[in-house]
């Protein structure tokens, strides 16, 4: 163990800080190489074997040219469970597991959602499992994110139904649901340049950035569907773009909801907006 720990602190020298270090330490023992939490802790002596120690070689590689930890892994905790991602999806964010809890608390006993721009499906599958009564579908445009999510949903033993729709351009159809719930792609174009390069490099552009020209494209299609989606009293959750806050409540208002509520995240940034229909 010893041995692996001081391997990987070498070969990471001066690219991550102390904490950093530490979180990436404990992930490639634990998860990636299978070494129990307490031989990590105890710092117990493994057999040698040169199948993990090529296994150990070739992630720190990746890490090295700046690919995010939990692809390198290959999954990331969020809302308790396990989620497997790789760059076909986003990886999920603090930010997003407070706005689960916030659906979540609002939710009784049974109901419908709908979960638009699922991901790697940990909003929906999350809900689904902390909702055990509800119906929990889940929608993306990318037959990659969905192929992950359904994995996911497999994974974490919850029945959401995925499907392949783009939120631009709905089929007519007939839809009942309680609660949307989106987060879809919000970071302008002009904010790139402040963006983490491992987040630029690797992570999937048609997941995170719209259009300088309408940023609020999603969000207006997305409340624009509700209306004809949303069961008397059904609520919308979006998470947002903070420098957007203001809009997205104008928006909500002029498409006709109402109770519109908006709240910060952990980081003290208007991250979440509620609205009735
Ligand atoms: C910001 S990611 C959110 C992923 C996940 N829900 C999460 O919170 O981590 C936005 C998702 O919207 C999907 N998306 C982009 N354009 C879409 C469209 N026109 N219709 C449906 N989904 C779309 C992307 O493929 C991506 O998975």
């Amino acid at each position: 163990m010893k041995r692996l720990v001081a391997f990987i602190d070498d070969s990471l020298k001066g690219r991550f800080d102390a904490l950093e270090l530490e979180t990436i330490k404990r992930a490639l023992c634990t998860e990636l190489l299978g070494v129990s939490a307490l031989s990590y802790y105890t710092k117990d002596e493994l057999p040698p074997s040169a199948e993990r120690d090529l296994r150990l070689k070739a992630a720190l590689d990746r890490l090295k040219k700046g690919e995010p930890l939990q692809y390198v892994i290959g999954s990331t905790p969020f809302c308790g469970l396990t989620f497997r991602v790789d760059s076909r999806v986003l990886i999920p964010r603090p930010e997003t597991a407070e706005l689960v809890e916030w659906v979540a608390n609002d939710s009784g006993m049974n109901g419908t959602l709908l979960d638009i721009g699922t991901g790697s499906g940990c909003i929906a599958v999350s809900l689904a499992h902390r909702l055990a009564g509800w119906r929990v579908q889940g929608w993306d445009i990318s037959d990659g994110a969905l192929e992950v999510a359904r994995l996911n949903n497999v994974q974490n033993g919850t029945n959401v139904e995925f499907s392949k729709v783009d939120i631009l351009n709905v089929p007519e159809q007939e839809y009942r649901f309680d609660v949307i719930v989106s987060n879809p792609p919000y970071v302008m174009d002009s904010e790139k340049a402040q963006m983490e390069k491992t987040v630029l490099d690797y992570e999937p552009h048609s997941a995170l950035f719209v259009s300088d020209y309408d940023p609020l494209l999603f969000y207006r299609a997305i409340a624009v569907f509700g209306k004809r989606a949303l069961n008397k009293d059904g609520r919308i959750y979006f998470e947002i773009n903070p420098l957007k806050a203001d809009s997205m409540a104008a928006l909500l208002s002029t498409e006709g909801y109402h109770d519109i509520e908006l709240r910060k995240d952990i980081y003290g940034k208007q991250r979440m907006i509620k609205a009735i229909l």
